[in-house]
């Protein structure tokens, strides 16, 4: 049984965050979305939300649960006994960061394998910040954002 971490903020997720979803659905036997809780960052949305948000989109996924974790990513995947990291690389400006955290990580738990897939050329510019800074203007997020996502971030800039 392969279980696969797909770690990340999610704030909000994005059609790139989907698109990657479901491939590594279609690789690994399990995939874990591990929403990163993380109280020191100024979310647009809780982890409840963001959570609840992914599994009102993934329900008809078998093979996808979502969850919540604090704390060092390697823990959690000890604690999940998943020893695969999914991340997307979107264009060479990923590389550096994403290098340094799954080479730091592979320090802390040598089994733990990074696996990276490129992000669709429909999403390869797209990121969570773009989408709260364009919603924040009051931009149309139709094409970045799946439609049950686009009124709950509307409702945070009205609010
Ligand atoms: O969606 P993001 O914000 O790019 O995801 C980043 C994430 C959650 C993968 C990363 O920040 C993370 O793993 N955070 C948990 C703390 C940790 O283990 N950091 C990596 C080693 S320095």
């Amino acid at each position: 049984m392969r279980t696969a971490i797909y770690p990340g903020s999610f704030d909000p997720v994005t059609l790139g965050h989907m698109d990657i979803i479901k491939r590594s659905a279609n690789l690994f036997d399990e995939i874990i979305v591990g929403v990163l809780n993380n109280s020191a960052k100024n979310a647009l949305f809780s982890v409840n939300e963001r959570v609840s948000m992914i599994k009102e989109l993934t329900k008809d996924m078998p093979n996808v649960r979502v969850d919540s974790f604090d704390g060092l990513l390697v823990d959690y995947c000890k604690k999940q006994n998943a020893n695969i990291i999914i991340r997307g690389l979107r264009a060479v400006t990923d590389f550096e960061y994403e290098i340094q955290i799954a080479q730091t990580n592979k320090v802390e738990y040598p089994d733990i394998e990074t696996v990276f897939l490129t992000t669709d050329l429909r999403y390869s510019y797209l990121s969570s910040t773009i989408v709260r800074e364009f919603a924040s203007y009051g931009g149309d997020i139709t094409r970045f954002v799946p439609e049950s996502v686009i009124p709950l971030v509307e409702a945070k800039y009205k609010a």
